[in-house]
């Protein structure tokens, strides 16, 4: 059965990690917070421990895992040819939620991590909870999203209880995590570097230290080669959703339309706009503020599959920082659907 540990973000706790840490070295999972989302740990140099993740999530074993480091120094053990630009962005990033790809090293990172890969992804996460965790283990973990392959990504450790109870011996809850989406992805070995996942550490944020970067892929639907995730299906909801321009009177329309066709609606949007025709509405957060709209998009979604609406309308927002991230995702979860007239 899976046992929940709260642990305070503040305090020492020591027990709970212990009993985290015991798991860990004994080739188990572990399911953690991170300032993005909950991670799905084990241990990266323990290719068994590594088989556990994929089992308990059913995720495809072709796509790579994120290596979590808890000390910026440790990244070459892990990876080589890294160049000076890394450098700059691990100290201006890191802790925080930026994935950098480099070269592998040879031979220390278990081969299922990055299957048939010479690269590997390596971030270090700015949460006490974690970086605490991988303190007291003295180990990398490899960790993707702790939910099941398909859902979105847990904001909450009830989130991952509901994915992944019975498949996992513990869940360590931090409480919900701030930036909700989960790390961008930065390929270190193109020049200029490139992004493959938009995500927490905006495209901003990163090109005013080391100026402009690729964009792998910026199409809904579209594959990214050098990101394998991103081929398969992503934060889908139970209902199709469409994302629907942010137009008061589309939307009003839209749900008649719809309605007129005997389909119950939800609508995930700004709080500012409640639309009175909605069978449900989950406001994400102020217009305009894309953190709130990432801290709280997965959580939404989620709700949605506690409705039993027939559709699910997404307002569209702009892509300013993090907003390129949450339209991703967005688009993701929508399979590149949207709702027009
Ligand atoms: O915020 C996050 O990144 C969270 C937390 C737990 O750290 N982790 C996460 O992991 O989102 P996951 O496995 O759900 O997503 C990892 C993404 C995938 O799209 C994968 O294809 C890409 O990173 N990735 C990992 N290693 C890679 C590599 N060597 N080359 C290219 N893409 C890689
Ligand atoms: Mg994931």
């Amino acid at each position: 059965e899976t046992e929940i540990f709260s642990v305070d973000n503040h305090m020492d706790n020591i027990v709970s990690y212990q009993q985290a840490v015991d798991i860990l070295k004994k080739g188990g999972v572990v399911a953690f917070p991170t300032e993005t989302v909950y991670g799905l740990g084990a241990l990266a140099t323990d290719e068994q421990a590594v088989q556990r993740i994929f089992e308990a999530k059913g995720r495809p074993s072709d796509n790579p895992l994120i290596v979590h480091i808890g000390t910026k120094e440790e990244v070459d053990k892990y990876a080589v040819d890294i160049p000076e630009v890394a450098n700059k962005l691990m100290e201006a990033c890191w802790p925080g939620p930026l994935t950098l790809v480099f070269h592998k090293r040879a031979g220390v990172i278990a081969e299922n991590v990055t299957p048939g890969f010479q690269t590997v992804g390596i971030r270090m996460p700015d949460h006490p909870v974690a970086l605490r965790l991988l303190k007291e283990l003295g180990a990398p973990l490899a960790a993707p999203s702790a939910n099941r392959s398909g859902k979105p990504s847990p904001t909450e450790a009830n989130h991952v209880y509901a994915d992944l109870q019975g498949r996992i011996p513990l869940i360590v809850d931090g409480g919900r995590t701030g930036v909700g989406v989960e790390s961008t992805v930065l390929d270190m070995t193109t020049v200029p570097p490139t992004i493959l996942r938009p995500g927490g550490m905006t495209r901003e944020m990163i090109e005013s230290i080391i100026g402009p970067v690729n964009a792998e892929s910026k199409t809904p639907g579209e594959e990214a080669p050098r990101a394998p995730g991103m081929k398969y299906a992503h934060y889908a909801p139970e209902s199709p959703l469409f994302v629907i321009e942010l137009d008061e009177s589309i939307i009003s329309e839209a749900i008649a339309i719809l309605h007129a066709d005997g389909k119950k609606v939800a609508v995930i949007g700004p709080d500012e706009f409640v639309p009175a025709e909605a069978d449900w509405y989950f406001p994400i957060g102020p217009i305009h503020d894309q953190n709130a709209m990432a801290a709280n998009l997965y959580h939404a979604i989620r709700q949605c599959d506690q409705t039993d609406a027939d559709i699910i309308l997404a307002t569209e927002t702009d892509l300013g920082g993090v907003g390129e991230a949450v339209m991703n995702r967005l688009n993701k979860a929508a399979d590149g659907k949207r709702f027009s007239l």
